[in-house]
């Protein structure tokens, strides 16, 4: 289904939880999330109720976030149901990637065709830092995880942040070389809680290029981020720039967050509650959820944050 701006919107991008077993600075609060009841978050049948009513309305692409999906108790039998829901042709998650260990290959027979994986510096003081208590290791563990299962065009999403992994941006981008991987660098959104970085933290995608000068650019995958390789790499090096060059008017999303609100964009605050519906309401408000989508989703920069009244965990990014 087309949006009032002519756009197709054909990607939707689910939540299954709030929590996550890391707490990365620019996407929770330090304390975590507040303990939400039990019966105000989506059931696995009413995410996948979600799920067939998007797939009626033109929905192709399907892809798990969270809080971290892999913490989510269903999430192996979730992704095997969604596969098997006609019109879904991709299942794909976005993952901090430490659970993969266990978990690759499970979510590969399920159908999950791709894995997008966090990781946003390779030393292992900084993760621990940038996470408050992960650890670098078990990260590395779940991206070789990923690949042992078969898994081919894996991301790693490396957010960029100035003065914490700006002075890794070669070394990030260096791994395309030596694996079948894109590196994607991107441009640190101003949440709600943005107070956690000063504005010197914010970098646009020009300091990847400008350290990178012999980037070559290839052409896009039908994804929001620009591309570009390193001669002789195996994989691409991506830009993503949701501040500093917004990519609003080829915007094919709709989220649904894990308490059950639509969101016809990740920066406005309204949303669309879908919790206790039936399919056909829930078809409903997808469609109205769709023609509410705005043009753009305004400015974004350090003093004029996102409108959506949450943090990122429980946006689903
Ligand atoms: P592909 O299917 O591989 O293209 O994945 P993706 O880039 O859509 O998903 P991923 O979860 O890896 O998101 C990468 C980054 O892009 C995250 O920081 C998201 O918050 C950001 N992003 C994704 N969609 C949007 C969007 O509609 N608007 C903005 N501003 N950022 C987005
Ligand atoms: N700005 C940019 N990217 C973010 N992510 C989470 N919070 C932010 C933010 N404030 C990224 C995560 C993950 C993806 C889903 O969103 O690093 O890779
Ligand atoms: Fe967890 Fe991902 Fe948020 Fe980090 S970015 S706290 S790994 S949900």
């Amino acid at each position: 289904m087309k949006d009032l701006f002519g756009r197709e919107i054909s990607y939707l991008r689910l939540s299954v939880t709030e929590r996550c077993n890391l707490r990365c600075r620019y996407c929770m609060p330090e304390d975590g999330v507040c303990k939400k009841r039990h019966e105000e978050m989506l059931t696995q049948e009413e995410m996948l109720a979600a799920v067939r009513a998007a797939a009626s309305l033109g929905v192709t692409k399907l892809r798990l976030t969270g809080g971290e999906p892999l913490a989510w108790p269903n999430i192996v039998s979730l992704c095997a149901k969604a596969a098997a829901v006609e019109g879904i042709g991709e299942v794909c998650l976005t993952t901090n990637g430490t659970l993969l260990p266990k978990l690759a290959r499970p979510l590969r027979a399920a159908g999950v065709s791709r894995l997008n994986i966090s990781l946003d510096t390779l030393d292992a003081e900084k993760y621990r830092a940038i996470t408050r208590c992960g650890e670098l290791s078990e990260a590395v563990a779940g991206i070789r995880a990923g690949l042992d299962a078969g898994f081919e065009k894996i991301k790693l999403n490396a957010v960029l942040i100035g003065g914490f992994n700006d002075d890794e941006i070669p070394a990030l981008a260096e791994l395309t070389r030596r694996y079948p991987l894109d590196v994607r660098f991107i441009e640190l959104m101003p949440m709600v809680d943005r107070e956690v970085f000063g504005p010197e933290a914010f970098l646009p995608y020009t300091a990847v290029t400008e350290a990178l000068p012999e980037l070559e650019p290839v052409a896009p995958d039908g994804g929001v981020a620009k591309l570009y390789r390193l001669p002789g790499a195996l994989g691409n090096v991506g830009l993503i720039s949701p501040v500093s060059a917004h990519f609003c008017a080829a915007c094919n999303r709709l989220r649904i967050t894990a308490d059950g609100k639509i969101k016809p964009c990740l920066h406005s605050p309204e949303e669309v509650s879908i919790k206790g519906c039936t399919e056909e309401e829930m078809r409903e408000k997808l469609r109205q959820a769709i023609l509410a989508k705005p043009k753009w989703h305004g400015e974004l920069n350090y003093a004029e944050p996102s409108r959506a009244n949450r943090a990122m965990n429980r946006i689903g990014g």
